[in-house]
């Protein structure tokens, strides 16, 4: 058999994927994304921007001192701060890269940058060579690379590789490409320098802003890139970058067409993704190929007949090769501690023993009011177990009055380190009802930026899943919250948010995007 190209899978999730409005990650949630992507096994990992803020330094720092296995790599502009910066935050990698971007198309060039072709030249080639002095792995991103005059980005791409560069990236940054004109640009790179792809890692990086991402970044390694960059879900910037799962799952399921590989384990996508949105607070939209709930769910009774007759029917991809267990009804108020546990242990979970008894509790309750419990309402309650923070703020108990022609009104009982607080409101709504009361007794002073409701399951008996997003002194913080009772779980959620800033009160927030 021949030997099949391998695809480099560079992940981004920890700084393009951060940059999507809203997730906002602290350090060691952002360590905790790149433990699993060294299970996933990519190959490297964007762990973040240093220069653009003392916690992303710190993120970047803590990864690449931990994280072994793939190439940590940290983003720059085309300055020597920067620079210097990632050299600072990559000291303690075991395998390190630096990428540097500077904006080449002729729009970036003369509104944003305020610089001619020959500028543009030599600055990069001035601060790569300044780069090569301290790092062996340098990338090069003409930024806006798909609208630069193609004769101009051939120029600059050999003067970078010329300097030092190691790798080139070759960015769609305003998602305008279309994936045959992508993959003919890439061609023409790969035939004015045939090292791309060879000697030079040849990489895509492409956003999802006409929703063509994946198939930029796939007619683009038809074309002769061996390295594509993506996120897990496909967060990023606006609408986002090409997604991991769909990069990897179409080179797996189509190797017939692809003729190539990749080294990601593909077992661990389901885990990657439900940590990642569940730590940045973006949802997955239930349709999302791969990792959507909805994926590999029949709902019609013809598909489902043919799925039971012959799986592959109406399944182009096995759910269990993503990590998924592939069951749909599970465990309910009947089954005991055991039953609970091989099934905690076969959905990747590693408890601490009071870890595994608190979900097992709060397991019984919901069993108490939900008939049956899914693989997903059993992760939403060991999520909340793995992400617990100090429940400064607990709920002791709530009482919600909504009547119509009635303004709503709740009256919320609070414990705070062992007394009770209590407070009534009413609101334009019974969940602003509940809010207002719980600032009546927390006086945060909180501002709700955002608010997202939306089933972990199906049925009239689903766990409703709320996540927030406040802003309290200038800072951003998110909050999940999850109940059968959509009021409730509304309310744990913005106790979570508040809990969070208790326990973290120098959580960065939000960052200004500098890219
Ligand atoms: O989209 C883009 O151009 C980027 C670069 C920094 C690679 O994110
Ligand atoms: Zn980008």
């Amino acid at each position: 058999m021949t030997q099949q190209r391998k695809i480099h899978i560079f992940d981004t999730t920890l700084r393009d994927g951060e940059q999507s409005p809203g997730a906002s990650l602290t350090p060691d949630e952002k360590l905790k994304i790149a433990r699993l992507l060294e299970r996933l096994n990519v190959d490297v990992i964007e762990a973040g921007f240093p220069a653009s803020s003392p916690g992303e330094m710190e993120a970047v720092d803590m990864i690449a001192a931990n994280v072994r296995r793939p190439v940590i790599c940290g983003l720059s502009r085309m300055i020597p701060r920067d620079i210097d910066a990632c050299r600072q935050a990559l000291e303690r990698a075991a395998k390190k890269r630096l990428h540097v971007f500077l904006a080449t198309s002729q729009i970036h060039r003369d509104f944003k940058l305020k610089k001619d072709k020959k500028e543009i030249l030599a600055m990069a080639v001035k601060n790569i060579r300044y780069a090569a002095q301290d790092f062996k792995q340098i990338e090069f991103s003409p930024e806006d690379a798909s609208r630069t005059e193609h004769d101009f980005l051939v120029q600059i791409v050999r003067a970078a590789i010329d300097a030092g560069a190691t790798s080139i990236n070759i960015p769609d940054t305003v998602g305008y490409a279309i994936p045959e004109e992508f993959g003919d640009l890439i061609h023409l790179l790969v035939r004015k320098n045939p090292a791309l792809g060879k000697k030079v890692v040849l990489s895509v990086h492409c956003h999802n802003d006409l929703g063509l991402a994946t198939s930029n970044s796939l007619a683009a390694v038809l074309a002769g890139a061996n390295q594509v960059e993506c996120t897990v879900n496909g967060i990023g910037e606006r609408a986002g970058n090409a997604s991991l799962e769909e990069i990897v799952m179409t080179i797996d399921t189509r190797k017939d067409f692809m003729h190539c590989t990749t080294d990601v384990k593909l077992s661990e996508i389901t885990k990657a993704s439900r940590l990642v949105s569940h730590l940045t607070g973006m949802a997955v939209q239930p349709n999302k190929a791969i990792v959507g709930r909805n994926a590999f769910w029949h709902a019609s009774g013809i598909h489902q007949d043919g799925v039971l007759k012959k799986r592959q029917t109406y399944e182009i991809m096995d759910p269990k090769k993503i990590g998924l267990s592939g069951s749909q009804l599970m465990l309910g108020k009947l089954s005991g501690k055991h039953a609970f546990e091989v099934r905690v242990k076969k959905l990747g979970f590693q408890l601490a023993a009071e870890e595994l008894d608190q979900a097992f509790v709060r397991f019984k309750k919901l069993a108490d009011k939900k008939k049956y419990i899914f693989d997903e309402d059993l992760e939403a309650i060991l999520q909340d177990e793995i992400a617990k923070i100090p429940e400064t703020w607990k709920l002791a108990s709530m009482k919600v009055v909504s009547e119509t022609g009635k303004q709503p009104s709740a009256g919320i009982s609070l414990s705070y380190e062992g007394q009770v607080k209590e407070a009534v409101s009413t609101g334009d709504g019974p969940v602003d009802a509940c809010y207002k009361a719980i600032e009546k007794i927390v006086h945060s002073e909180a501002r709700l930026i955002h608010y997202g409701l939306q089933s972990v399951t199906g049925g009239k008996d689903a766990l409703g899943e709320v996540l927030v997003k406040l802003e309290i002194g200038g800072k951003e913080v998110t909050g999940r919250g999850t109940s059968t009772d959509i009021i409730e779980a509304s309310v744990r959620a913005y106790l979570f948010a508040l809990n969070k800033i208790s326990a973290n009160p120098q959580r960065s927030g939000d960052q200004p995007s500098p890219v």
